[in-house]
């Protein structure tokens, strides 16, 4: 017998391609790691192969050697009588067995030192915001792009959607595989499915930055708008948010999270809109339940598994994804000019415009220009013709508006997302706060005073408001016949209309 370098059991045609292999992805692995070094972060593809599918082949490659090896010594062994043969052994007075020990313990060293670094980097890559963000583009584009302008667009995606501790790191690495399998397949739901069921509670994401004890503030927001028809078109409200709610006080809109005073409640839909049922637990163990009139619930409670318990999500569930609806875009440009007011039935159009459901952002981006022009050169010719460059700028305006907020490919959009925070054009707080939610003997009602959650300091139009520190009634900008007391906002106010 010829001496070999190594045992004989590894020559082998599976040992001699695994060696192959492994001996490829190292080289290759070498060459990007340098790469990725001199790249820096900014490459996600190169992270991605170089740390999370390559190492995975050079395993394969390593599994393949071995593999080679026992079912050439199971062979081996099988043909044999001689029963010491049968015995493991290793003998390091034979060079052979010498060679494969110093191989096999370099290589381990060298697999253990790049899976340290390796693993670090996976990790390093899958918790980043531009892997969460733009990895699957077109799947995340909608939550992406809402992010980036939102108060919380230098927060990493993972602060709130993963937070810290081990276990939850787990939980959504396997998730988050299955999600990937799913892009590829290109089986995921379009819109993505929001609420998000097993969202981590507020309290180990949001509350590790927001100090529920501090967050009872006044908080001043001043909102304008503009009106369709009339001479004073431009509105203005200024209002005082109750945010309230401290640790030693039962007041203000934090009150609901006040440590001391829980909400519970269950909705008969998936989305968490149509609200049927809310018990409320004061500070002393005093229970009240609440249901709305032709709730499922009236005579036996919800099972446990529909209830929730109310924390910040349920007000605040688009803190970081807020799809703009189109009544506030078009009031916003019209009132700074971005598209010339003074053109004729220009707000509508704009609506109008917006609102209408495209099937791609392509289709959108040469729908709202033509369509604009199309409708002009039909009931205004003769404006058209002397202000072609206003029609233009307000066609450039709303193409802008719609790629930010608009995501037709993903059908994400202000109502398919719905923000509960205000009520004039989703549900919101009137999920529970719209004047039906009762107590069964009747004697208490969820209030719907204008007052409870903020004081109207400041309301008309510009220039020539009415203000009051102590509060105002509110005044509805059109004389619609009292009807904004008798319904809910958005029962007229869809976002897409007026
Ligand atoms: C400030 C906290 C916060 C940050 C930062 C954040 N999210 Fe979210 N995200 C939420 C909340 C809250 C929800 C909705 C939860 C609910 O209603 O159940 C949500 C929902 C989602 C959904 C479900 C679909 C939807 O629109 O409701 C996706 C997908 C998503 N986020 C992706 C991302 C990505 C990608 C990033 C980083 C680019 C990110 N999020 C950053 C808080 C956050
Ligand atoms: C990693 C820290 C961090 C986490 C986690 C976080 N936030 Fe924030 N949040 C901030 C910062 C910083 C600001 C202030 C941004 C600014 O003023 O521009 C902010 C602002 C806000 C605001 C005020 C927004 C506005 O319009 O001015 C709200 C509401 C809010 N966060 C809710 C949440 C909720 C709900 C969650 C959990 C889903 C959350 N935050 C998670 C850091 C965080
Ligand atoms: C009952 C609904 C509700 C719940 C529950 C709720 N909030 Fe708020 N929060 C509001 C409203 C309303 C405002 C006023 C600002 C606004 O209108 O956008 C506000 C304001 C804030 C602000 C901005 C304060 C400022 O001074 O600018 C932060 C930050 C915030 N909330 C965080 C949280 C966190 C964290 C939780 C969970 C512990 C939480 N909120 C629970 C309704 C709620
Ligand atoms: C899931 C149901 C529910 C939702 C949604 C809800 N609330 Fe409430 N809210 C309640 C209940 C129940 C009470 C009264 C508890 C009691 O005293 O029995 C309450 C009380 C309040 C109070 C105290 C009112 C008073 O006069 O004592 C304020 C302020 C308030 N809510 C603000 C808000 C705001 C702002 C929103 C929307 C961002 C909101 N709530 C959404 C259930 C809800
Ligand atoms: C349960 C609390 C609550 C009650 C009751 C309530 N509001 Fe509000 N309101 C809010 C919140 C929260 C916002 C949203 C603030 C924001 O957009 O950040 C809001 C926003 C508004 C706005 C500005 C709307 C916008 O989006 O531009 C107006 C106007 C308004 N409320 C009027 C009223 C009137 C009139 C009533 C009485 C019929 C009323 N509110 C009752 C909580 C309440
Ligand atoms: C019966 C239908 C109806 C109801 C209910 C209603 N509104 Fe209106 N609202 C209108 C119409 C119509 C306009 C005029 C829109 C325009 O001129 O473009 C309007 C305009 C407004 C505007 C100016 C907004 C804009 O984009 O021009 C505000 C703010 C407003 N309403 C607040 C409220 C609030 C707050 C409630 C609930 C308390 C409410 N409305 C209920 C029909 C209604």
């Amino acid at each position: 017998m010829t001496s070999r370098r190594f045992s004989r059991y590894f020559y082998n045609p599976v040992s001699y391609l695994g060696a192959l292999l492994a001996l490829l992805v190292f080289i290759v692995e070498i060459f990007l790691f340098a790469l990725d070094m001199f790249v820096g972060e900014g490459n996600l593809y190169i992270g991605i192969l170089t740390y999370c599918i390559l190492p995975i082949f050079l395993i394969i490659g390593l599994l393949m050697i071995a593999a080679g090896a026992i079912v050439q010594r199971i062979r081996y062994v099988r043909g044999q009588t001689d029963l010491r043969i049968h015995a493991f052994h290793i003998d390091l007075s034979l060079p052979s067995h010498q060679n494969t020990l110093i191989v096999f313990f370099v290589g381990t060293a060298i697999l253990i030192i790049m899976t340290l670094i390796g693993s670090y980097k996976a990790y390093h890559y899958t918790e980043s915001v531009q892997f969460c963000g733009t990895m699957c583009h077109e799947v995340m584009r909608p939550e992406h792009t809402a992010y980036l302008k939102s108060p919380h667009g230098r927060v990493a995606c993972v602060e709130c959607h993963i937070g810290s501790g081990a276990n939850w790191y787990v939980k959504s690495k396997m998730s988050g595989a299955r999600q990937v399998l799913r892009t590829i397949a290109k089986s995921y739901e379009r819109p993505i499915k929001t609420p998000v069921d097993n969202l981590r509670p507020a309290e180990q994401t949001c509350q590790q930055c927001h100090w529920p004890e501090k967050l009872h503030a006044i908080r001043d927001l001043k909102r304008s708008y503009y009106l369709t028809e009339g001479d004073d078109r431009e509105w203005v409200v200024r209002m005082q948010m109750n945010v309230g709610g401290d640790k030693d006080s039962a007041a203000g809109v934090h009150a609901h999270m006040n440590v001391d005073h829980e909400i519970y409640y269950a909705a008969e839909d998936a989305r968490r809109q149509k609200i049927t049922w809310v018990k409320s637990v004061d500070k002393d163990g005093t229970e009240r339940i609440y249901v709305s009139p032709g709730s499922k619930y009236r005579d036996a409670p919800p099972p446990a598994d529909k209830v929730r318990k109310m924390d910040c999500i349920d007000c605040h569930n688009r803190p970081s994804h807020r799809f703009e609806a189109p009544y506030r875009l078009v009031n916003d440009a019209l009132r700074q000019g971005r598209i010339d007011p003074s053109i004729p039935d220009i707000k509508e159009r704009a609506l109008k415009a917006l609102d209408k459901e495209y099937d791609s952002t392509a289709e959108a981006l040469e729908s709202i220009p033509s369509d604009l022009r199309a409708y002009y050169e039909k009931k205004h010719p003769d404006y058209l013709r002397e202000h072609s460059g206003a029609i233009d700028t307000a066609a450039e305006t709303l193409k802008r508006l719609y790629q930010n907020d608009f995501f037709p490919e993903m059908k994400a959009r202000w109502d398919t997302h719905p923000d509960n925070i205000g009520h004039l054009t989703t549900p919101g707080c009137f999920r529970c706060h719209g004047g039906e939610h009762r107590t069964l003997d009747g004697a208490r009602t969820i209030t719907k005073d204008c007052k409870a959650c903020h004081t109207i300091v400041e309301q008309g139009p510009a220039g020539r408001t009415e203000r009051s520190l102590d509060g105002l009634d509110f005044i509805h900008p059109v004389d619609d016949d009292n009807g904004w007391k008798e319904m809910n906002c958005h029962d007229c106010h869809t976002g897409g209309g007026p």
